[in-house]
Formats: C-alpha cells, structure tokens, sequence
C-alpha cells in the first residue's frame, strides 16, 4: 500500500524589520485605516538590504527540521516568486546551506498558490516511493518586487519563510489519523495579466520594443483578482473536500492563503463556514505570497489553535492564475519555539 504523507516538523522565519501601516502613510498617499479596513493589515516583516529569499528558506527549513527531530530530508521544494537569481533556482541553495548534501531540490513558481503546488509535489514523490523525508518551503522576499511609489501593492506585501518536514509512514487505515489526504489543483493561463512583473524575462529580451516604465515591478489588478480569489478558492476548497468525503461541518480550520481578510471572510461565507475558522495570520505579517500558508500554519501551532486530530483544508489562490486546495488531518507536533510576528 501506499505510504501517507504526514508533517512531522515546522519552522518559520520572519526578517526583524517591521513596518506598521502608519510608517508606510509617512512615505505613501495611505492611510492606516484605508489598510486595516480594506485587508486586515497593521504590520509586516520586510528584509534589509543584504537578506535574501534563501536565508529566510534555510532559517525556517532549519526549525522545520529542529522540530521534525532530524537532521535530514532528501527532497527539497522551494515555492518562491522572488528567487535569490532568476538562474539558478534557489531550493538547491538551501539544500547545500541546511547540510542535506547532493539530494534533488528545485523551486516551484505559482506565485501565492505556490505552497500548496511545493506541497502536492513533494506528496506525489512521497506516496511515489521516490523520497521518504521532504522539506517544502514557501519563501519570499516578495517587497524586493514592489514598485514603492505604487499604494496598491506597497500596502498589502511582505516578506517571509515558512516550511515543512514531510515524513512517509505506512498506511493505516484510520482516516482520523494525521496526513495529508487529497488536492484539487487548477489554473488558467488566459488570466495571466492579472497578476504579474511583465518585464525581466524572454518575452521581454526577445522583443523588439522598449520595456513599458515599471515593467520590472510587480503589478496586480486588485478588484478582478480578488473576485477570481474568492470564487476560484472556494470552489476548489469544496472539491477537496469533496475527494476526502469531508462535510463543511466537519472542518476545524481553513487556512486559506492570507492576501486579505476580506477575501478569507467571503470564502468562509461561501462555504457556509463560521468565520472563526479561517485562521488569521496577515494581520501582522501582510500578504507573504507563497510563505503565506505555512507561515500561517507555523503561527496556528504557536497560539495553540492547530492541534492534533484537527480537520484542516488549506486553499490559495495566486499569479498564472493558479489556485489550489488541501486536506489535512494536523499531527501531533513538539512546540513551535520560534515567534511567527513581532512582539
Ligand atoms: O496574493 C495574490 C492574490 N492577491 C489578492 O488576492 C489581492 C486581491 N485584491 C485585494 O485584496 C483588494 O482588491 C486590494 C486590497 C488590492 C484593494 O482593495 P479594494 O477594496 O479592491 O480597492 P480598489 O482597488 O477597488 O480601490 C478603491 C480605492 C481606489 O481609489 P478610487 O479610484 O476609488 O479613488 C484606489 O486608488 O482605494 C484606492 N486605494 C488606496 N487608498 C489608500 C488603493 N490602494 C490604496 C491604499 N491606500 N493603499
């Protein structure tokens, strides 16, 4: 039989640089209570010059193993949209730096879905036979991509790193028992432009025309990716629920992706969910794209608001577009001894 995925350690790390919403009004036309009331946030972590997406992906990588009680893993999957270089990928970086030696390691890029696809990844080589311990990482030093003249997005992203250890045991066939069940995946190129940093890659070298002004940074249509959010990740919450023979009742929490508050309140609305069961993270950390999820997770456990046996569906939806969802029944884990926000 085929062995289940389960998570047996997590880790996070955030940069110590923290920027309140007032502190962005002093340099932007914003205001604290234009962000709080339309997403959720007060605060994020954002990186100084000099840190990297790999430093914050070896620290959390690092606790993640600290707290898996192992030194080892031999798969390494980095979902990031901000990589270290835009060649090499980054994830083998964090093998090299984290001691794990020659074993595969390469990065996924979904932009803010980009955990659940590093996820369902490493769940495939797992249940594939093809690895027995993997780390997968979300990591982004996402505000090194923001236009800093530009309020829509300033406001809303920050930077961050959180991760996984991802064990095989043998199947049991207690369905209560911790693991990851089932995905349901989904994209659709055509939204392409909806989120995207149209320049710096080949169409842009291979074209003929000058690059627009800004064309490096990133740029989002807000209205439009949010009603794509809500639809896309409440519908694909519903299949994976669907697959593992889950009623909505059933679920204890659904950790969606932490883009804005708003976003998670109308899925759970959707859903038919209480509210209180989307666990909330962004408030202090912004919109951290593909550590987002773990981040959230890592946070979870710390409050003591994960804990084992609990009936968990993770949802996101990001650039490409893509979106993607997870059931997960959460593990009996050691403490997280590691803050997951500022004091
Ligand atoms: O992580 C990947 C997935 N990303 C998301 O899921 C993000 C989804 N989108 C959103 O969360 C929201 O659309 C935003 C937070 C980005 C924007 O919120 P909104 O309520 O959709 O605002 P809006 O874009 O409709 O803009 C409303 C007004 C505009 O002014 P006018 O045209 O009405 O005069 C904006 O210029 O708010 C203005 N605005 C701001 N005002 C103060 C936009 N950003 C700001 C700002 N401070 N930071």
């Amino acid at each position: 039989m085929a062995p289940t995925p389960v998570i047996t350690g997590i880790g996070a790390s955030l940069p110590p640089r923290v920027v309140t919403n007032d502190d962005l009004a002093r340099q932007l036309d914003t205001t604290d209570e234009w962000i709080r009331t339309r997403t959720g946030i007060s605060r994020r972590h954002v990186v100084q010059p000099g840190t990297t997406t790999s430093d914050l992906a070896v620290e959390a990588g690092a606790r993640a193993l600290k707290n898996a009680g192992t030194s080892d893993a031999d798969l390494v999957v980095l979902a990031t949209t901000t990589p270290d270089r835009p060649c090499p990928a980054t994830a083998p970086t964090v093998a090299a730096r984290l001691g794990l030696g020659t074993v595969p390691a390469f990065d996924v890029a979904a932009v803010c879905s980009g955990f659940v696809y590093a996820l369902y990844t490493a769940t495939a080589a797992l249940v594939a036979g093809q690895a027995r311990t993997a780390l997968v990482v979300g990591a982004e030093s996402f505000t090194t991509l923001l236009n800093p003249r530009d309020r829509t997005t300033a406001a809303i992203f920050g930077d961050g790193a959180g991760a996984v250890v991802l064990s095989a045991r043998p199947d049991a066939a207690d369905p209560k028992q911790a693991g990851i069940l089932h995905f349901d995946l989904g994209s659709d190129g055509t939204l392409a432009d909806l989120i995207t940093v149209p320049g710096g890659g080949a169409e842009q070298r291979t074209s003929a025309r000058e690059p627009e002004p800004d064309a490096q940074y990133f740029q989002m249509d807000g209205r439009a990716v949010f009603s794509a959010a809500v639809r896309r990740m409440s519908d694909s919450t519903r299949a994976a629920l669907g697959a593992s023979g889950w009623s909505v009742e059933q679920v204890d929490w659904l950790v969606g992706h932490q883009a804005n508050v708003r976003i998670l309140t109308a899925v759970a609305e959707q859903l038919d969910l209480p509210p209180e069961k989307a666990l909330i993270h962004l408030d202090r950390v912004g919109n951290t794209s593909a550590a987002s999820i773990p981040l959230a997770l890592a946070d979870g456990c710390l409050r003591g608001r994960l804990k084992a046996g609990d009936r968990v569906v993770l949802t996101a939806f990001g650039g490409g577009a893509t979106w993607g969802s997870a059931t997960l029944v959460w593990p009996d884990l050691p403490p997280v001894e590691n803050p997951t926000t500022a004091p």
